[in-house]
């Protein structure tokens, strides 16, 4: 969990850029990535890569034929050497920016430690905006820390409490343990193949009221019985609420149940 209010901004990353301290580097492609790669036969699908790093992911998909990758990084210092790296090759668009300003629709959107380096109060963030950039059936694919960490960045989590948050949001092919880890990270990773659902919904609540974890409990059980509602997640600081649904959610509806029932505000953000 965080252990303080540092702040995980540009300033941050950018920092860790120019003091050379990316110890989450792997210096290649993940293999189990690299394996995936393998498997595709169309190079010209639409990828995303957030929060890139130095982009081996991109440097093996480039290499390996495929024309529509796009990697996106909040660190200005790192992306000024990708551009140059990259020169003008028009297989690669190359974007200095936060994930969740960007805009597009990919068919593939690959997560290798990035997922990890947000706070753990964006999680339901992360799930509204992965599904608000994939196409319909697009995949999110990847790898997420099945471990705790004393302090973070990265934080870990686990899977029952990954499957919590993006369920109902998107199919989940693939959720096992990952096999073909590197040796520091063996046995601490999960491979995530996550199929974008059509015909749901997916809106943030955001609440200021939410006392303490019982309290947030029962407010969360009781939008989850409401009808049309597939799945309800909670930020880890209670602030924030997931519901994912067939149809747009009426806010009125949990304004509704706010007033008569829980007595507490909440507003869509
Ligand atoms: C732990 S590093 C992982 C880098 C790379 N994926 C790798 O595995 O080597 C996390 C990366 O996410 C970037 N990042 C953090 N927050 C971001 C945001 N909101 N939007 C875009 N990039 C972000 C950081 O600058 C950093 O490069």
């Amino acid at each position: 969990m965080e252990t303080s209010v540092q702040r995980l901004d540009q300033d941050y990353w950018n920092g860790k850029y120019k003091a050379s301290a990316t110890g989450w580097d792997l210096g290649m492609v993940s293999p189990i990535l690299k394996s995936y790669f393998d498997s595709i036969d169309n190079k010209q699908l639409k990828i995303l890569i957030p929060g890139c790093g130095n982009a081996h992911e991109a440097d093996y998909l480039l290499k390996n034929g495929f024309t529509n990758v796009t990697i996106i990084d909040i660190a200005p210092t790192l992306v000024d050497k990708l551009k140059i790296k990259h020169g003008q090759n028009p297989d690669i668009n190359i974007i200095q920016g936060d994930f969740f300003e960007h805009s597009g629709h990919y068919d593939l959107i690959i997560e290798q430690t990035f997922f990890c380096a947000l706070p753990t109060n964006m999680r339901q963030k992360y799930v509204l905006k992965m599904h608000e950039l994939l196409v319909d059936k697009g995949l999110l694919v990847g790898l997420l820390f099945d471990r705790i960490f004393d302090s973070g960045p990265p934080f870990g989590g686990s899977k029952k409490e990954y499957e919590s948050i993006f369920r109902g949001a998107f199919t989940l092919n693939h959720f096992s343990k990952c096999k073909a880890s590197v040796s520091p990270r063996s046995g601490s990773e999960l491979f995530i193949e996550l199929e974008k659902k059509r015909d749901v919904v997916l809106a943030i609540y955001q609440t200021s009221a939410f006392s303490d974890l019982k309290h947030a409990k029962t407010i969360k059980q009781c939008i989850i019985s409401l009808d049309g509602v597939i799945n309800v997640s909670l930020s880890s600081d209670l602030m924030k609420i997931l519901v994912v649904c067939e149809e747009r959610f009426p806010l009125n509806m949990l304004q509704n149940i706010v007033d008569n029932k829980l007595k507490f505000k909440i507003e869509e953000i």
